[in-house]
């Protein structure tokens, strides 16, 4: 949680701005609500021999008596209104705003290899002023040096900047290259652990979704970037979250998707669009997203503060069971997300209007695996109750509305937990199949909750299945089980009735294997510590697989 210029400046911002926001995130009480990383994005003059020089047209507390610069004084200010300090670099040569703001002011200066500030060949010495000289605790990595700087582009032909081949190329995974850019951002995090003093640095790796990022981010970064850059537009907020929303399975404590910057307080989210504020707000924190603001706090009125600062709904967000919302139910312009909290009954639910129509909405309790008697469910911005109708809870939800609600029931049985329950304990350890085709707005996710990788949802006899696991052929899934557990329940199945073997195992042990037609298993999973799903490999009739109707009882 923190604060971040760039969606209310872009590069067009300085040191009195950022300070001045910082001190409004102290004033406000939202630092003492948990938002306490200030970051920074464009701010280089040049890189020389002593390694980058600091713009101190736009950071004056940079520059030193014996002419060089340093970062230490804005950072030990920030340090001592009780703030952490973030800062901002590319994975490549060169930057985005090389490629992608040519007209601004403040680009690098100077010679080709001047003007090369990103951390391609520098990792070491780089890391080691930003953390071990300067004192940063947080660095976002972009990638636009390996993504907009391919031979033969204009930047290149003209000779402003060196080549680099793309390992990526933006909506298109297959010609993109995951293993050489995960290799970039796994030396660049072990050059960050071992510059940094003590606590390690937080790396939020930026690669926009692309090259497959969900399945290596996490070995090595905090937070990944799920998507492109949010724009102040209800579509946009909509499109980011999507991007992020459908990959619970890739989240737990310490490794978050990112959507994007919050647009809370600008264009289609300020104090004129409340209703549109309060969905993203609530969006964001029912999949567990990083909460950075990127709105001028001084400018903005009390009631975007308000709805920034909401100390239930950072709760939601920021509940230690790291456990991102899964998506129950999504039909047309409604859906349905639910995020299982740290207390055994204790869940939020947030019940979407995507539209610009009146939406009446229906959610049947049960399939939380709660006793709809037994459930109280409070109205969390307005803290008041909200009354269901047997086992169903039916709202009537305004143009763009999310209703965002707190419940607290008692499970319907008490020893069983079914994987919409659990997501932070369960991680993605092969991809498996790879359609040719899949970019950020057709995504195919490898593990879902209740769908299918291409997003349709699971249906078993002509019913949704919301316990299934819905992969792809090939794919293997982890279940960090701890020893917890006695018994597995699972029914295997391959759509349109095909047979396949599938594999389970326990702590590298094969507890089960065998054909898949649907049956349903009870295994032993006593003392076992990860479980293992193993999917079939895939052939052309096949390319996802079910694993329905999953529980796990103590
Ligand atoms: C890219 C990133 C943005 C922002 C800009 C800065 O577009 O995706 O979040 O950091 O670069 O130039």
């Amino acid at each position: 949680m923190g604060w971040n210029p760039f969606n209310a400046f872009r590069l067009a911002y300085d040191e009195s701005m950022v300070m001045r926001n910082a001190e409004a995130l102290v004033r406000l009480g939202l630092a003492g609500k948990g938002y306490r990383y200030v970051n920074i994005d464009g701010w280089w003059l040049n890189r020389n021999a002593d390694g980058i020089a600091i713009r101190t047209n736009l950071f004056p507390s940079a520059a030193l008596k014996d002419g060089k610069t340093s970062f230490r004084p804005f950072v030990d200010r920030l340090h001592a209104m009780g703030l952490k300090a973030g800062i901002y670099t590319d994975i490549g040569r060169n930057n985005c705003s090389q490629h992608w703001d040519k007209d601004s002011p403040n680009l690098p200066e100077g010679t080709v290899a001047q003007r090369e500030v990103g951390t391609m060949d520098h990792n070491r010495a780089d890391a080691q002023m930003y953390f071990a000289d300067w004192g940063f605790d947080f660095i976002k990595v972009d990638a636009c040096g390996v993504a907009d700087y391919a031979p033969g582009t204009p930047d290149v032909q003209s000779r402003r900047y060196r080549a680099v081949p793309p390992m990526i190329v933006r909506d298109n995974a297959v010609l993109s290259s995951p293993e050489a850019l995960e290799k970039l951002y796994a030396d660049f995090a072990i050059a960050t652990r071992d510059a940094a003093k003590s606590e390690p640095p937080v790396l939020a790796i930026c690669a926009w979704g692309e090259a497959d990022v969900n399945d290596w981010a996490g070995r090595h970064g905090q937070m990944w970037r799920t998507s492109g850059d949010i724009r102040p537009t209800w579509a946009s907020m909509l499109r980011n979250f999507d991007s992020a929303a459908p990959r619970a399975l890739f989240a737990a404590p310490g490794r978050w998707n990112d959507p994007d910057l919050l647009e809370i307080g600008n264009g289609d989210f300020d104090g004129d669009h409340l209703t549109e504020a309060r969905a993203h707000m609530s969006l964001w924190a029912i999949i567990a997203a990083p909460l950075m603001l990127s709105y001028d706090l001084d400018k903005a009125p009390a009631t975007i503060h308000e709805i920034a600062g909401n100390r239930a709904v950072i709760a939601i967000n920021q509940d230690p069971a790291g456990n991102q919302g899964i998506i129950l139910s999504s039909e047309g312009d409604r859906e349905v997300i639910a995020k299982q909290l740290a207390t055994r009954g204790a869940k939020a639910l947030a019940l979407i209007n995507r539209g610009d129509a009146t939406q009446r909405l229906s959610v049947d309790l049960t399939k939380l695996e709660l006793v709809p008697a037994a459930t109280r469910i409070v109205n969390v911005w307005t803290g008041q109750d909200v009354a269901p109708a047997g086992k169903m809870l039916v709202v009537t939800l305004a143009p763009r509305e999310t209703l965002l609600l707190g419940l607290e029931g008692k499970p319907i049985d008490p020893l069983a937990i079914h994987p919409a329950e659990m997501p932070a304990r369960i991680s993605v350890a092969e991809h498996g199949f790879k359609p040719a085709t899949r970019t950020v707005d057709k995504p195919w996710v490898p593990a879902r909750v209740g769908f299918s990788p291409d997003g349709a949802p699971i249906m078993v006899d002509g019913k949704h299945d919301h316990r299934a696991l819905g992969v792809a052929a090939g794919s293997k899934v982890h279940f960090a089980l701890n020893g917890e557990f006695r018994t597995l329940n699972v029914s295997p199945m391959v759509e349109g009735a095909l047979r396949a073997d599938y594999r389970i195992y326990g702590d590298g042990r094969l507890l089960h294997r065998g054909p898949a037609d649907g049956k349903p298993l009870v295994v032993s999973v006593a003392d076992v510590r990860q479980l293992e799903f193993v999917a079939p490999h895939h052939t052309e009739a096949m390319q996802s697989f079910v694993w329905a109707n999953v529980g796990l009882f103590r």
